[in-house]
């Protein structure tokens, strides 16, 4: 949560004082008013909110058309989230390389498709943005479609374009840890009509009887139910005017960490696709072993972690994909379904040697607004500390 306060609170009670939670019945209010102020804000057609990240992933895929019989490719390095995802609609995810953006590498991304590649994941990981100029390129060549993952970078961009408006589609999470937040919350977005209407529908398990139905090009189906509530929604909108002050005040943070920091021996900050669009979210240095990172992380100070160490959100550790342990009934497991067979379902802890060694090489700082660990200048003299023993030990220079 980076800010929130009376405005959130008068929103809610609006809500409440009105008796109007819930959003089918409140049409025109919180939650429509959240969708269109969202794909303004990111330049897309439609926006539809649903009940987190995840669900804005799974119904992003549905209305893309992606089920069983097609691989989905996406970075080892994410929250488990985003190859969930993909399980959940009974494709199969296949991981990827990452590269020293932290992001998709585009290079491994070609020499992973296969003829049964239907479409990829970038995901702007810590606010980074992935090389999105790259990824469309090759999407176009082998006709796939890209879902943006933009869970920890909303509001972020690459080359002056909202992310999520690249690919056919996007998907956000308003979570506690997000840019923006409802404590629970996400959305995706998309241009595309065909892509919003089978997303409308597959969200509201019921949607047979709502008023919305009569104007849809599709025969509605039953699906799964990802609603949010109007007080989510007034959150949202109030959290929404927030935005671009949340993203100007951590870029200049950002930028003065970098300022201050750079010229300083045996610093190398992470490569970014497009420093601009970054969130500013997250600071990242990569140095040339595990040994000098976690010298470095573990000074005083410093407040630093290793990537590697960041659980489910590295793929070695998502033991539900690796072992092929998905949904509640085996007949639903999508490693089981025929028209899996013979796609890549053989996974192993060691299969992106790659993205193993940047995570173990690279430091990442969270940074902070509005809290005591926001004070930049004595973390900032606690990196040069840490760097400047690891020089005078010879161990970067
Ligand atoms: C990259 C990424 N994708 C997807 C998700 C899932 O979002 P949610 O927790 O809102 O379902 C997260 C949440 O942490 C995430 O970081």
């Amino acid at each position: 949560m980076y800010r929130i306060g009376q405005e959130e609170v008068d929103a809610v009670a609006r809500v409440i004082a009105g008796k109007t939670l819930f959003r089918v019945n409140n049409a025109g209010q919180e939650v429509d008013n959240f969708e269109k102020e969202w794909a303004a804000a990111i330049g897309a057609e439609y926006a539809l909110c649903v009940s987190g990240g995840t669900g804005a992933l799974i119904c992003a895929l549905a209305g893309m058309g992606i089920g069983p019989g097609d691989e989905v490719i996406v970075p080892g390095y994410t929250f488990m989230a985003t190859a969930l995802a993909v399980a959940a609609v009974g494709a199969i995810p296949v991981i990827a390389e990452i590269d020293d953006t932290l992001t998709l590498d585009p290079r491994d991304v070609e020499e992973k498709i296969t003829p049964q590649t239907k479409a990829v994941i970038p995901v702007h990981i810590n606010g980074f943005p992935a090389d999105m100029e790259s990824l469309t390129a090759i999407a176009g060549k082998y006709g796939l479609k890209i879902l943006e993952d933009c869970c920890q970078a909303d509001g972020g961009s690459y080359k002056g374009k909202r992310l999520g408006s690249w690919g056919v589609a996007g998907a956000y999470s308003f979570n506690d840890y997000k840019i923006l937040t409802a404590g629970e919350g996400g959305a995706m977005v998309t241009d595309d009509p065909l892509i919003y209407e089978r997303a409308l529908v597959f969200h509201d398990g019921g949607a047979s009887f709502r008023p919305y139905t009569s104007g849809l090009s599709i025969p509605v189906f039953a699906a799964q139910q990802y609603r949010i509530s109007e007080v989510t929604g007034a959150i949202l909108r109030v959290q929404l005017s927030r935005l671009e002050g949340i993203l100007s005040d951590l870029r200049a943070l950002k930028r003065q960490y970098m300022e201050e920091l750079s010229g300083e021996p045996g610093i190398t900050f992470l490569r970014s696709n497009d420093i601009d669009g970054d969130c500013g979210t997250t600071l990242g240095f990569i140095f040339p072993d595990e040994a000098s990172a976690q010298a470095f992380a573990g000074t005083d100070g410093v407040m630093g972690g290793i990537p590697i160490n960041s659980g489910k959100h590295v793929y070695s550790n998502w033991e539900p994909i690796l072992n092929h342990n998905i949904w509640h009934h085996p007949a639903f497991n999508p490693f089981n379904l025929e028209q899996n067979k013979g796609l890549r379902i053989d996974y192993s802890v060691d299969m992106c040697p790659a993205t193993l060694d940047i995570l173990k090489r690279t430091v990442l700082l969270p940074l902070q607004l509005d809290k005591p660990e926001a004070e930049a200048a004595s973390r900032i003299d606690a990196c040069r500390r840490a760097v400047r023993s690891l020089a005078t030990a010879g161990v970067v220079s």
